[in-house]
């Protein structure tokens, strides 16, 4: 009896992980957005080029597009727009557009 307990214990242990795992994901678009850090500061909060703060999703959504079509252009930003899908654009756009500071992160 006292295994069978243990067991369902365990059991219980382990059915829980993926909410916890769930719980600790980060919003949608972060993972992609930590790409832009390095250049546009923590959050896109700026550093050693333009903040990104206090732009709203469609602004920066239309620039990337912009950046990924430019032609002729070979700079920075069209390379580097360049490696996402729409999709993920949007994403980023939207995490981006959600910050205020480089303290925040919702
Ligand atoms: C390697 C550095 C680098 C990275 C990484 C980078 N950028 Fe940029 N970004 C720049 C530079 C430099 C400019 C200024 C324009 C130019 O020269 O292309 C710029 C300009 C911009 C602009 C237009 C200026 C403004 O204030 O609106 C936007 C929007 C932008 N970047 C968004 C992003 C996003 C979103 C990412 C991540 C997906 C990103 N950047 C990653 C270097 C970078």
């Amino acid at each position: 009896m006292r295994v069978i307990s243990g067991f369902t214990l365990l059991s219980a242990a382990l059915l829980a992980l993926p909410a916890a795992a769930q719980t600790a994901a980060p919003p949608p678009g972060r993972l992609l957005a930590s790409n832009c850090f390095q250049c546009h500061g923590t959050n896109g909060a700026g550093s050693s080029f333009d903040s990104l703060i206090g732009e709203s999703v469609d602004e920066i959504y239309k620039k990337l597009r912009e950046m990924q079509s430019e032609t002729p252009g070979n700079n920075i930003m069209k390379a580097h727009a360049r490696g996402y899908t729409d999709e993920q654009m949007r994403q980023i756009s939207t995490y981006l557009s959600r910050q205020r500071s480089s303290s925040t992160s919702r």
